[in-house]
């Protein structure tokens, strides 16, 4: 199995907190779109035949696009790859662009999984993130996207905000639920380094954020999607049972992909790319960079990325894919970690507890090599 992944670099505007690479103008989406349909061509043979089982598009804002220019992406993916014949087929859409037309049109084309970055049901909170939408079009859009067909449906929230107390979080999630949508991924409000949201509060324009409001906000989140029947099965993500995200999980678990678009990363288990983030170079002739992986850097990645896991670090797994020197190498990184109530350990499986997954990537540094 293997997956891929387009990203398109577009939005309609800049939002204050994101530091993501996109262009909040819309001027170069058709010769972009033709680099990408180049690059799908060009790169056929990357997967290596491997079947296709996850199409995912990310962006900055890829339900800028029209239904047709997705369709046609599409039909060229599966024109060149082995794509599996049900797909989980996932759009990242912004409510903004959203309208009971342009959602059924998606689901005629194939796509099957929406995630929408709602990011807050309360207008206070968008606000402040200086989102183009409201709370009344974010419940809005939800339920276009249900008469649409979409069951697989993913919301995006933003917690630890400083427009939002504990109470109005509480009311935040109480929205999320009665949304009856079967996946939340949820993250912790992250001051970019360059962002404006960062320059507004280093200038005293805009409210400090507080980190402790985070971590009030992430348990009262884990305590609530519990209560409601959601699976933790990541540090910011949720889902009903068997309603995770197939592509990012296959991520967490080693499988390969092919990232297409500008700043896209690909994995064919011996090595990395990534593709310049550039818009510029990236129409120039698709500027990548290469790094094949030892097997210490493929250790330390695997540890990372599965900590923030609910399936933690298999121990048989990494003996029989990393040798019994690193298998032994992380035991005994782990032992102050499960006397110290951090980490916790089965036979086969190390692994974080709820409360201990926000803190996942300062334990996971602790067994790096
Ligand atoms: C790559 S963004 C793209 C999604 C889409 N363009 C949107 O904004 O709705 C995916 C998600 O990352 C989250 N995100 C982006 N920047 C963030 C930040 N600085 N702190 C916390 N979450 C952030 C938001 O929830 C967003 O929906
Ligand atoms: S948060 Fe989303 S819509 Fe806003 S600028 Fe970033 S990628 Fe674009």
């Amino acid at each position: 199995m293997s997956g891929i992944y387009i990203h398109i670099p577009f939005c309609l505007s800049k939002c204050a907190y994101c530091g993501f690479y996109s262009i909040p103008s819309l001027k170069r989406k058709n010769e972009f779109l033709e680099a990408l349909k180049q690059e799908i061509v060009l790169r056929k043979d990357y997967l290596h035949g491997w079947p296709v089982g996850t199409i995912y598009f990310g962006g900055g804002t890829p339900s800028i696009l029209k239904v047709e220019e997705i369709g046609t992406l599409l039909h060229l993916i599966k024109e060149h790859f082995d794509v599996e014949v049900d797909p989980e087929i996932t759009l990242e859409a912004n409510p903004d662009t959203l309208s009971p037309e342009y959602l059924s049109g998606l689901r005629e084309i194939g796509v099957n999984r929406l995630s929408i970055g709602i990011q807050s049901f309360f207008d206070n909170d968008l606000q402040y993130l200086s989102r183009r939408h409201n709370s009344q079009h974010a419940r809005q859009c939800v339920s276009w996207a249900k008469a649409a067909g979409f069951e697989n449906i993913s919301l995006d929230l933003i917690y630890g905000l400083p427009t939002s107390d504990a109470d109005q979080w509480n009311r935040n999630l109480d929205c999320f639920f009665a949304m009856e949508v079967p996946h939340l991924s949820a993250y912790a409000l992250t001051l970019e380094p360059n962002s404006i949201l960062t320059k507004q509060i280093e200038m005293g324009k805009a409210l400090p954020v507080n980190e402790d409001d985070a971590v009030r906000d992430y348990e009262l989140l884990c305590r609530r999607a519990s209560e409601n029947g959601f699976l933790h099965y990541e540090i910011s993500n949720f889902c009903k049972p068997g309603m995770h995200s197939r592509h990012n999980s296959n991520y967490w678990f080693g499988i390969p992909y092919l990232g297409l678009g500008p700043s896209a990363h690909s994995y064919d288990r011996v090595s990395r790319q990534w593709n310049d983030s550039h818009l510029e170079n990236y129409l120039c002739d698709f500027p990548f960079e290469m790094e094949s992986l030892c097997t210490e850097q493929r250790y330390d990645e695997y540890v990372m990325l599965r900590l923030r896991t609910i399936w933690g670090i298999d121990l048989k797994y990494l003996k029989r894919e990393m040798g019994e020197r690193l298998s032994s190498y992380c035991e005994k990184k782990a032992q102050p970690l499960i006397v110290q109530g951090r980490l916790s350990q089965t036979r086969e499986f190390l692994y974080l507890n709820d409360s201990q997954m926000l803190f996942a990537d300062g334990i996971a540094e602790e067994l790096f090599w």
